[in-house]
């Protein structure tokens, strides 16, 4: 459990988070903290949170689950909740400095959820992020160059990463503030028979992050992914760009059980949780919540912010009726 020392509401971690996120970063301070951020007009970014905040439940109270369960599996690994640290990049050193990507591991294990690492991630810091404990995975982006990518599949597998996503919206040139600009590679897009011979570069579990129409994520499934992250990159990527709540429901409509579905962009409550949940996703990623969690406190931190998302998806799910996660249902979101 978390240490009682940090506060339990969410603004108060955000006024702490706040004073330690201006200290230690130039630009992105406003964007880490929600205040305001995105790229080009920050359109997407506010519609981010509107859109989960125009979801409502319908409380169902009439019923005989005492303690509903959390617990679930992504990918054969077992969480405490469906709940996992979204890949960021290494410009979140300048929160923790070198040992920030342990620290999120290390936070991840303590609350029993998964951690990724973001592009690029040395053989190193993913090795000392699986020794911690925690199921990590890699993501590398859509790297043109066939040999760097498998280079960077084949550390992630070396290291212990339990999966290979890659974030195909990070496109080289069109990134926003919140991302590293290139890395010094040049990025996709990849056509669909490049992204099919990337996967077939490993025997490990495949996910395509960045999916947010329903002809993605059917190109996603015949090309051999394992699991599609409905994402808009937290809203770093494309301006105008809808939601990732929103194109949810008919994205894990289209493709049913053959991949998993984990959605981020805009997660900020257990409430959020829940309703991404209940429209169809099988688990979701954090990544500015995950920032706040460091800031407040490392590794400590980082398992109180995702300690109290996963009680927050429990009380919600016991005042709407829920018995477990794969239980939820877009009946109880209006
Ligand atoms: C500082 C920062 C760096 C990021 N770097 C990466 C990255 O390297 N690769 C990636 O796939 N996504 C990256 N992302 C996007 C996150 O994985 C995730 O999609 C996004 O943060 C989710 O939105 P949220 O911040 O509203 O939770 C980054 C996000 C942030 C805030």
């Amino acid at each position: 459990m978390s240490a009682p020392r940090f506060p339990r509401e969410w603004s108060d971690i955000k006024s702490i988070a706040g004073q330690v996120l201006r200290e230690r970063t130039r630009n992105n301070a406003a964007s880490w903290l929600d205040e305001e951020g995105g790229f080009g007009t920050g359109w997407s970014f506010r519609r981010n949170r509107e859109a989960f905040e125009e979801l409502a439940f319908e409380m169902h109270l009439l019923h005989d689950i005492k303690s509903p369960r959390t617990e679930t599996t992504v990918l054969g690994q077992r969480l405490s909740a469906p709940i996992m640290i979204a890949p960021m990049s290494r410009m979140i050193n300048v929160v923790c400095g070198a040992e920030t990507f342990t620290l999120l591991a290390r936070g991840a294990k303590m609350a029993g959820v998964a951690a990724s690492a973001g592009h690029p991630a040395t053989f190193q810091e993913l090795t000392s992020m699986v020794a911690e404990g925690a199921p990590v995975f890699r993501t590398i982006k859509p790297l043109r160059d066939d040999a760097a990518f498998v280079a960077a599949v084949r550390d992630a597998e070396r290291a212990g990463s339990f999966a290979i996503a890659m974030d195909i919206d990070a496109i080289a040139g069109l990134n926003g503030s919140g991302d590293e600009p290139r890395h010094g590679e040049l990025n996709g897009p990849l056509s669909p028979s490049e992204v099919k011979a990337r996967r077939k570069e490993t025997h490990l579990p495949f996910v395509l992050k960045g999916i947010m129409s329903v002809r993605d994520a059917v190109t996603a499934v015949e090309v051999g992914a394992d699991a599609i992250i409905v994402s808009n990159h937290g809203a770093h990527i494309l301006d105008y760009c809808q939601p990732s709540i929103k194109v949810l429901p008919k994205i894990a409509d289209a493709v049913g059980d053959a991949v998993e579905v984990w959605l981020d962009s805009g997660v900020r409550r257990g409430s959020d949780v829940l309703k991404a949940l209940a429209l169809g996703a099988d688990a979701v990623l954090i990544g500015r919540v995950a920032l706040w969690g460091l800031a407040l406190g490392g590794a400590e931190g980082v398992a109180h912010v995702l300690d109290l998302l996963r009680l927050e998806l429990q009380r919600n799910m016991l005042l709407t009726g829920v018995a477990s996660v794969e239980q939820a249902s877009p009946e109880i979101v209006v």
